[in-house]
């Protein structure tokens, strides 16, 4: 079953190798980073010290490679620009790992500014370097990330969980495909790739052999059940077909940010080349994230708060709400739908005011919605979707 995903996966995305045991996203990115780790220090300081394997090193050269380990940097992108946790931040094993810095993007354009990036990466000379995002709504160019990388002596590692079924669809092709320009890949199976809740790691030559260790170095024993959705998920991505809805994500996903923006709404950048929208709701209507999501939340729309760039609103509260078009696409609903959900969201927000505390002082967590205004819209969201149902096929009685 494994080897069976595994290939699947090769090919699907023309990788060399592929390892397909993650449980899930963070474990993926943590067996990267011991992949990397395990060549980068230990087989260097094992060939250095002329031992075989760690278990015969002294306990004093045991001592030096395990600070060496805790020494080694991270250059990945801030958490307000789209960053994952994963990706070296303190609340996350890879922050207590890692002396991590991060990169952001350009203030006036919202976009990753690689110029920065590369002087960054000159002055901070990281180990890795890890591309990719949760919450940037625009491509990534890896060609640059890897010159980037190789200027400095650092491995590229993309996480590319978010965007990995656009990928898989050939909608991000050449530069802003990941796969032949990092030498490892880091994914989860659940979000685009639309498989079920799990992670892989993609890589060269150079790493599978660690990669490989990445049971029992940090993943618990294998999931064969988890491992055989995979693989027919990775063959459903093969087919025709996935192009088809790969092309469509994105098309919806313009489609949402041209409705929104019609209709007065900020997004972050200005707009999407990808699956995802990022509104300013600060901006736009004079909401927190947490006020927006809990309002729309209220209408029957759910969606998820997120910090933008330079959020004055902090991680917490946010200014933002992210969408993302796959779960809709797969429903069936299209441009002209797209423009309708824009239009209900629209609608919330507009009618949402920010509510007060017990004390009668501002709130950030509070708001204020007409619950005639939330049932209209809860109505005509729920008569949407209705429209396309996920199994037609079954008649659930
Ligand atoms: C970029 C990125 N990497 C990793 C993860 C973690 O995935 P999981 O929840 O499967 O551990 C996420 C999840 O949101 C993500 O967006």
């Amino acid at each position: 079953m494994e080897s069976l995903a595994a290939e699947h996966a090769k090919e699907l995305f023309g990788a060399r190798h592929a390892y397909v045991q993650p449980h899930s996203g963070i474990d993926a990115n943590l067996v990267a980073f011991w992949a990397v780790l395990g060549a980068r220090v230990e087989v260097p300081f094992l060939e250095k010290t002329g031992v075989r394997q760690i278990n015969d090193l002294t306990d004093a050269d045991w001592a030096e490679l395990r600070q060496a380990f805790g020494n080694q940097r991270m250059l990945g992108m801030s958490l307000d620009a789209g960053g994952h946790l994963t990706h070296g931040f303190r609340p996350n094993i890879s922050g207590k790992m890692f002396d991590q810095r991060s990169y952001g993007t350009d203030p006036a354009t919202g976009l990753i500014d690689y110029e920065a990036l590369r002087a960054q990466a000159r002055e901070f000379k990281p180990l890795i370097i890890v591309a990719g995002y949760s919450a940037y709504p625009r491509l990534v160019n890896f060609r640059i990330m890897r010159e980037i990388a190789d200027e400095v002596g650092a491995t590229l590692m993309v996480d590319m969980a978010h965007f990995a079924g656009l990928v898989a669809g050939k909608v991000l092709t050449g530069d802003f495909d990941p796969v032949p320009h990092a030498q490892i890949v880091t994914t989860t199976t659940h979000k685009s790739l639309r498989g079920p809740r799990g992670g892989m790691v993609l890589c060269d030559d150079s790493l599978k052999d660690q990669v490989d260790r990445g049971c029992p170095m940090v993943l618990g024993g294998p999931l064969p059940h988890v491992m055989a959705a995979k693989a027919v998920a990775l063959a459903e991505a093969r087919q025709e077909s996935f192009r088809d809805y790969a092309q469509r994500i994105v098309d919806n996903s313009r489609a949402l940010a041209e409705g929104l923006m019609r209709r007065g709404a900020t997004l972050v950048t200005g707009g999407t080349d990808n699956h995802l929208n990022l509104i300013d709701v600060a901006s736009s209507y004079g909401l927190t994230g947490r006020q927006a999501e809990a309002a729309l939340l209220e209408s029957g729309i759910v969606t998820n708060r997120n910090a933008i760039p330079a959020d004055p609103n902090g991680a917490w509260y946010t200014s933002g709400i992210r969408i993302g078009t796959p779960a809709l696409t797969t429903r069936g609903l299209g441009t002209a739908e797209m423009d309708e959900v824009a239009g209900l969201i629209d609608r919330v927000l507009t009618t949402t005011e920010a509510g007060t505390t017990k004390s009668g002082a501002p709130s950030k967590a509070q708001h204020v919605l007409d619950a005639k205004i939330a049932d209209e819209i809860s109505h005509r969201a729920t008569d949407l979707v209705a429209g396309f149902p996920l199994y037609p096929e079954i008649d659930l009685g």
